[in-house]
């Protein structure tokens, strides 16, 4: 396990995954009801861009530090940098949020949050990050397992993100096996997975695996910073949901082209389509 979060934080990835992380708590807390949060690959939680890790790639100045200059930001993402700015109360962007510190404090009193971070070290922060919050409880376990392990939830709303390093060659199968295992135990569970976008060929039989899963529907959102390339660099990245809550194409629709102006380096772009679509 040679892969560290802190090299990657807030970057462009980062900024889609959180920002649709954001949007899909946001729409389940239209309903009073409880729903559960798990977290597979948690990381440590908070970030510290000025750290030398993060400073190092300085990927963050490509991501979140671009959305913290915009001015006229869309409502949806102004609601996403308002958890990034009181983090920094100063006015100077330094410290930010991992899924799991975004989805606890976006998460209600009535719902539960439970995070899985595999590395000794990154579990030992996370889990210090986390303390005193007696909605959440962290594991430090093997991700892949999350699904076996903690699902079906007591609560009948479930969102479970997995968001691996993507260091094994067979990580992109391994999260199709999740996802199939989410469902076989709970059907209505929303899943979010992340991947990166680097090779389209590699990425074609992946989306055959989606398309081909147990999830009732899956909605693809793909944001692209460069045009692709086979020189093997993160060109862009991606999130397949299954049983995306209702309004989030639509607000997905909005929010992409945007985010592709802001974000895009040697060139821009997004795709947003169905990977199963709703049975009629
Ligand atoms: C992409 S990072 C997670 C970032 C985090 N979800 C976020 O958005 O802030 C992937 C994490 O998975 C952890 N990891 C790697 N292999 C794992 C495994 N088999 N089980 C659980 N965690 C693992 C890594 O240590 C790393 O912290």
């Amino acid at each position: 396990m040679n892969y560290r979060h802190a090299f990657h934080a807030g970057n462009h990835a980062d900024v889609l995954k959180h920002l649709v992380l954001t949007r899909l708590i946001a729409l389940l807390s239209r309903k009073d009801a409880p729903f559960a949060y798990l977290d597979s690959h948690a990381g440590v939680g908070l970030y510290d861009l000025h750290a030398d890790e993060a400073s190092r790639t300085g990927e963050y100045l490509e991501g979140i530090a671009r959305l913290w200059q915009a001015t006229q930001l869309p409502d949806a993402v102004e609601a996403y940098l308002e958890v990034v700015r009181a983090m920094n109360p100063d006015g100077v962007l330094r410290y930010y949020p991992g899924s799991p510190e975004l989805a606890r404090l976006l998460s209600r009193e009535q719902d539960r949050l439970q995070f899985n971070e595999k590395h000794p070290e990154d579990g030992f922060l996370l889990k210090d990050n986390m303390r005193g919050d007696r909605r959440v409880a962290v594991h430090r376990g093997e991700g892949w397992h999350v699904p076996r392990a903690l699902m079906p939830t007591r609560e009948k709303r479930v969102l479970l993100l997995i968001d691996p390093p993507f260091e094994q060659p067979d990580e992109l199968q391994r999260c199709v096996e999740a996802l199939n295992e989410a469902h076989g135990r709970m059907r209505q569970a929303i899943v979010a997975i992340w991947y990166p976008i680097k090779d389209i060929g590699q990425l074609e039989r992946f989306y055959r695996d989606l398309h081909n899963s147990a999830a009732p529907k899956m909605l693809r959102a793909e944001l692209y910073v460069h045009a692709p390339d086979d020189a093997g660099r993160l060109t862009g990245s991606g999130l397949a949901i299954s049983n995306p809550p209702w309004g989030l194409e639509d607000e997905l629709r909005q929010l992409l082209p945007w985010l592709a102006e802001a974000l895009g380096q040697s060139q821009g772009g997004w795709r947003l389509d169905w990977l199963i679509a709703e049975q009629g």
